[in-house]
């Protein structure tokens, strides 16, 4: 069985997509734990409330490489085949990027190389998009600039706020990051440049 090391900040609600869609039979894949840079996320809660492994290490003044050093310590022993960034709001150090080459995925809320950062969905709306959506990519030491694995694409409305959009846009999160994952764990895949081909 393939194993999944996640990383949150926050709600959570990206790995709790990926858990229950493993628990429905439609990734065949574990979560060998969940770790949040934040003590205070509810994606803590929600790991102890579904029997997942789950540890904070806390990032509150700790430069990003010292960062990915903890983590990178803490997932050693696990055996752990892909990392998943889900709401994960940290810049991920060279230690990590360099322990797992090509195996560590974050999903952004926009349709990249459109609106990296942070609060996308307002930049989005602000700009007057029509077409927003989500991208699961590689992480690489750039800010969201990995090679992209899937989009998904939704209309921006007339009377949308960053809240509503950022729903639509979430609704999308839950169903691709699972397909994505699961393509990169069968190896279905090359990366050519900065394309991520199918194989078969
Ligand atoms: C998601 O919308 C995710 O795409 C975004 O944070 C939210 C986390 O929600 N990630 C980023 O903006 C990364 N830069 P969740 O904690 O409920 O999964």
């Amino acid at each position: 069985m393939r194993r999944l090391a996640i990383l949150v900040s926050g709600r959570g609600s990206n790995f709790e997509a990926i858990a229950r869609n493993i628990a429905a039979g439609k990734l065949d894949a574990e979560i060998a734990i969940v770790i949040s840079n934040n003590p205070e996320a509810k994606a803590l809660e929600t790991a102890a409330t579904l029997g997942i492994k789950a540890r904070c290490v806390p990032s509150k003044g700790v430069d990003s490489d010292t960062y990915a050093a903890r983590v990178r310590d803490v997932l050693a022993p696990l055996g752990i085949d892909l990392i998943v960034l889900a709401g994960f709001m940290r810049r991920v150090g060279q230690p990590l990027l360099d322990a797992y080459p090509q195996r560590i995925l974050n999903i952004h809320p926009a349709l990249l190389p459109a609106f990296p950062g942070l609060h996308v969905q307002q930049q989005a709306l602000d700009y007057g998009v029509k077409v927003s959506g989500c991208t699961v990519h590689f992480v690489d030491s750039g800010m969201d600039t990995g090679p992209i694995v899937a989009q998904a694409a939704v209309p921006v409305l007339d009377d949308d706020t960053a809240e509503s959009l950022a729903a639509r846009i979430l609704a999308e999160e839950h169903r691709i990051y699972t397909e994505a994952i699961a393509l990169v764990l069968s190896g279905k895949y090359r990366i050519e440049g900065r394309r991520v081909v199918r194989t078969s």
